[in-house]
């Protein structure tokens, strides 16, 4: 495949022009077409992705290793435990070893705030071949790409004056990434989504991603705003993304403490009376996994608004296109 994104690193969105981000779509729906009809898509055969894992996946992982397979390439699943990472190889040695080995290095690190993307942009600094961010503390961006392309194909590719909500919700585990609450909030505005970014005053979200969304949305002439009631949120909404994620501004690593802190709000849960609030034709989308009984009644993520299935289809299509356009 000839791309101008080759070599490019895809480790947040608002590193890629809107355009960029366009091609990536326009490649992902081609791609999904082609796999529907079995068509062969070798665009990156003999090639090999190294993907390093140091938190779990069902989705990114499984979604990636499955495109590098269907282009005609390999992924490598790397963990801290398998690998000499846990014995002091450094983002350095990561980056120029695994550069002369392969043609693209993928990395989740989510777990701890401050961590993931300085360890990502560190590799990427030494490496000479693509780094794919497969979610860190800062952004999921294959993620918000997959959750993009679910919403043009909802909505006809009409967004602009839809209003997106994402919302805070309560899990019995407390400290999920802010990965994708940040993301969603940095990108949509740019697709032409009204963002509205509901939370309980713990629960807010780094002031740097904050800024970059409101930079975002008034570049792009829509509204970006932040409530703390989660009915408020919900009404007239075209797009509800209820999901939970970790107080870490309000108590940095102290897991602990967010517990705590979240015990407080176990009625922020996405339920059949929040949903009558939306739009008729509203939709519900999650990343997964998700809290079920607690995040979202069973009611309405099986239920008719719920498009969870095809969001995580979308992610294989989607990555795809990333790794086909930049390795
Ligand atoms: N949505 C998502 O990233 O899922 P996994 O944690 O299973 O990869």
């Amino acid at each position: 495949m000839n791309s101008k994104l080759k070599g490019r690193d895809f480790l947040t969105t608002n590193d890629w022009t809107l355009e960029e981000l366009e091609q990536a779509l326009n490649l992902a729906f081609e791609l999904k077409q082609k796999f529907a009809l079995g068509e062969p898509t070798p665009y990156l055969l003999y090639k090999t992705l190294f993907m390093i894992f140091k938190d779990k996946s069902t989705r990114t992982r499984n979604s990636t290793e499955a495109a590098m397979t269907q282009l005609g390439g390999h992924a490598h699943y790397i963990t801290e435990e398998s690998s000499q990472i846990s014995h002091g190889d450094t983002a350095k040695e990561i980056g120029i070893i695994l550069s002369r080995y392969g043609h693209g290095i993928a990395i989740r690190d989510d777990i701890y705030l401050g961590v993931g993307q300085k360890y990502m942009e560190e590799v990427a600094k030494w490496a000479s071949i693509p780094v794919i961010n497969l979610e860190s503390d800062w952004d999921h961006p294959l993620q918000i790409l997959a959750d993009i392309m679910t919403i043009k194909e909802k909505f006809n590719n009409e967004l602009r004056g839809r209003k997106f909500v994402i919302s805070w919700a309560y899990a019995q585990s407390h400290a999920k990434p802010l990965a994708v609450p940040q993301g969603l909030i940095m990108a949509m505005p740019r697709f032409g989504l009204d963002v509205t970014l509901a939370m309980p005053p713990e629960f807010e979200l780094l002031p740097e991603a904050m800024e970059i969304a409101r930079r975002n949305a008034e570049e792009a002439g829509v509204k970006f705003e932040v409530v703390h009631d989660m009915d408020e949120a919900f009404k007239d909404a075209d797009i509800v993304y209820p999901k939970s994620w970790g107080a870490y501004v309000y108590a940095q690593n102290n897991f602990e403490e967010m517990k705590r802190i979240a015990e407080k709000y176990k009625d922020w849960i996405a339920d059949e009376r929040r949903m009558s609030l939306a739009k008729k034709n509203a939709i519900y989308m999650h990343c997964l996994p998700a809290d079920r009984g607690f995040e979202v009644t069973d009611a309405v993520i099986d239920g008719p608004h719920s498009v969870i299935y095809d969001e995580a289809e979308n992610r294989l299509h989607t990555v795809k296109a990333i790794l086909a356009l930049t390795m």
